[in-house]
């Protein structure tokens, strides 16, 4: 059995996970949404505070596991440094205790292999991943070769969404929160500019919408609230539509799939249905549960790189918070 940690932002996570069946043994997590709900973000002091208490709390509920363990695997980049070092600091004493070799996970490749917890993977693949701290479009050919094709300039998609929830002093995450306020309400009462239209990049940005949701904010009630959130929504969605059809007139998908905390979106999911019927290719999701942070999906990519001894030396195991894929 493999076991994985994920403590990349504002998630305590532990996940087992069966070498030879790829099957999900144990997966526990412990988000920290109301703590840093008061504050309108994660604060990332708070949030590694609040992994040193979590982390040994889920390990004490799956102790029985701990004989049967051949690997340790941990998100190590990309994230907050003082989260990612909680993670990774359990994960190399539990090597040095267990005796089993450690695995450095990238966390968007975790999103990625959301997709097939309890299932083989489907490659090639492209990739739309949205959360809180990426917006891209990644071409996937295997685990060790994926490529970022478009990226945003500025906010992400998830974050433009917890902003303009805190603009509007609601709850963090805002996804979910704008989601709901949105659902019914009028989405072509404000007319915000789609973000880059004249700009021939595959690229993405969220400030100058951002700017604009916040003028609306002001100049309303709360009243306005759910045509503003719907609005909004419209606007984002239709920014990452439009890049991608630019996109795929020079690259047709062969299988397309929308990872990440904001891939739970349903009007984003609908509308990117929409957008793919011309080409009729899959369009993969991972469950509800497994789209935002979690230390399922991290087995799920060490699954791939234990087949591959892919390990990582205790002494060269650090946390890179700022890195790629
Ligand atoms: O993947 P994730 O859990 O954490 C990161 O790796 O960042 O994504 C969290 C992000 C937050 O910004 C949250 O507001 C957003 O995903 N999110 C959503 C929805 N659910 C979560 N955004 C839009 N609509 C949703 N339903
Ligand atoms: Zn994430």
């Amino acid at each position: 059995m493999l076991l994985s940690i994920e403590s990349s932002c504002d998630d305590s996570s532990i996940a087992i996970t069966e070498i030879k069946t790829k099957k999900l043994l144990f997966h526990k997590k412990i988000s920290q949404e109301l703590e840093h709900s008061v504050y309108g973000g994660v604060v990332p002091e708070l949030a590694s505070r609040l992994h040193a208490q979590a982390l040994p709390k889920i390990l004490q509920s799956c102790n029985e596991y701990l004989p049967h363990i051949k690997a340790i695997a941990v998100t190590n980049e990309p994230g907050l440094s003082v989260t990612l070092v909680e993670g990774v600091t359990m994960a190399k004493a539990l090597s040095l205790s267990l005796h089993v070799p450690l695995m450095g996970v990238n966390h968007l490749k975790g999103h990625i292999y959301s997709l097939f917890i309890e299932k083989e993977v489907q490659f090639p693949l492209t990739v739309l991943l949205v959360s809180g701290g990426h917006t891209q479009v990644i071409e996937v050919e295997s685990l060790e070769k994926m490529c970022t094709v478009a990226s945003t300039m500025d906010d992400s998609f998830g974050e433009s969404f917890d902003k303009v929830a805190k603009m509007m002093q609601l709850a963090y995450p805002g996804g979910p929160v704008i989601e709901k306020l949105a659902k019914g309400a009028n989405r072509l009462r404000y007319n915000f500019t789609v973000p880059l239209l004249q700009n021939k990049k595959i690229a993405f940005s969220y400030s100058g919408l951002k700017n604009a949701v916040r003028l609306a904010v002001e100049a309303g009630n709360e009243e306005d609230y759910p045509d503003i959130a719907a609005s909004f929504e419209h606007i984002a969605t239709k920014h990452l539509t439009y890049k991608l059809n630019k996109y795929f007139q020079n690259h047709p998908p062969k299988r397309f799939a929308i990872v990440g905390g904001a891939s739970a979106n349903l009007y984003l999911r609908a509308e990117i249905e929409k957008l793919l019927t011309p080409y009729k290719v899959q369009l993969l999701l991972a469950p509800l549960q497994y789209c935002s942070d979690n230390a399922a999906m991290i087995g799920r990519v060490a699954l791939e790189m234990y087949d591959k001894r892919l390990f990582t030396p205790i002494d060269a195991l650090h946390v890179s918070p700022r890195c790629d894929l």
